[in-house]
């Protein structure tokens, strides 16, 4: 019997190492070792052992299946292994080609400059404040002492939505009596950007849609020093130190009195150049003390709080420092010219 049984398990030891490949040795593990495979059936055997015969055996029989089992397991392993060079050989997959990199997205030179405004204004103490893109007629104009009819309006000419009094705003000026409202009776060191609409003909220097950044500080001590020493220390820290400055007298409804700030051309400071027009100079933004109608409206007493703001275009601004000459490019989605920034 035992004999019987080592020569099974030299046949299914050759027949293994005859059987090429997964299917083959799947075949040998089904004929060999399976319910009705021939060490399998071996078991039967069992009964026409005599007592004293019958352990050997069974503790043979084990052990023989175990070792099959193990080299199965290893052979098994061994031709899938060859079955995936085998592929990879046949060039399904070249492994040693480099992958194709994903592309890497980046902020928008908007987006950029506004942070480099935040950030330089956030030092000196201003919070961003958020208002609304779609504002009414009353806090995007009146409010900021633009009566109905004003001339003043032309400047500004608006896109109407179909709601009467509801606008998009022209300005983010709109946002200086939300702020005044919300922050009453505390000083106020706000810097309200966004996006503004206004219905103009697109051109290079002007589009429909741009973003502007707005500076609003009111409180009970707040001189016009206090707005030239501010925006001249801006001026420096985002175009250079060396940066002059100088203020124009200007008209806004909302500011009394008002100007306009330029600063020394940052491409021939200040010799004259195509850049500045031959003048030495490149217009930044406007600014102004708050009228003191916009400080009531905003519910601060004119008698007893001062305020200055100002207003500029980060794309302007951009354009300047990066020497863009078209603002269209801005929104055009173009990305030879966004990925340049
Ligand atoms: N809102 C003005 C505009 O869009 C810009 C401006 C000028 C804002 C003077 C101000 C300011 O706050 O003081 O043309």
């Amino acid at each position: 019997m035992l004999e019987e049984l080592e020569q099974h398990y030299r046949q299914a030891t050759a027949a293994l190492a005859a059987s090429e490949g997964r299917e083959a040795l799947a075949a040998w593990h089904r004929d060999t070792l399976g319910k009705k495979g021939s060490i399998y059936l071996l078991t039967r055997n069992l009964g026409a052992l005599s007592a004293e015969e019958r352990p050997a055996f069974g503790r043979r029989l084990n052990e023989i299946k175990a070792h099959l089992e193990a080299d199965y397991d290893q052979r098994l392993a061994e031709a899938e292994a060859a079955a995936l060079e085998a592929q990879m050989a046949a060039g399904a997959l070249d492994v040693t080609l480099p992958g194709r990199r994903p592309a890497h997205g980046r902020l928008h030179i908007t987006t950029r400059t506004l942070r480099d405004i935040y950030r330089i204004f956030g030092d000196m103490g201003f919070q961003v404040y958020r208002s609304p893109d779609v504002e009414t007629d009353e806090m995007n104009f009146e409010l900021l002492n633009f009566p109905p009819h004003h001339p003043a309006r032309e400047m500004q000419d608006s896109f109407y939505t179909t709601t009467p009094g509801v606008i998009l705003r022209t300005h983010t000026s709109a946002g200086q009596i939300r702020a005044m409202r919300e922050y009453y009776p505390d000083p106020i060191r706000v810097v309200l950007p966004g996006m503004c609409y206004r219905n103009e003909q697109v051109t290079a220097r002007s589009e429909m849609q741009f973003t502007q950044v707005e500076l609003l500080a009111v409180g009970d001590d707040i001189s016009f020093a206090d707005l030239k020493g501010t925006l001249t220390d801006f001026a420096r820290r985002l175009f250079g130190a060396d940066r002059q400055t100088r203020f124009r007298a200007s008209y806004f409804p909302f500011t009394e009195p008002s100007a306009e700030m330029d600063i020394s051309c940052i491409l021939c400071n200040g010799a004259g150049c195509s850049i500045c027009k031959y003048t030495g100079w490149l217009e930044i933004l406007g600014c102004g003390m708050v009228h003191p109608v916009v400080l009531r409206n905003g519910g601060y007493d004119p008698e007893r709080y001062f305020g200055f703001a100002a207003g500029m275009g980060p794309e302007r601004i951009a354009m300047l420092k990066y020497g863009i000459d078209d603002i269209r490019q801005f929104w055009a989605n173009d990305l030879r010219f966004l990925e340049q920034f």
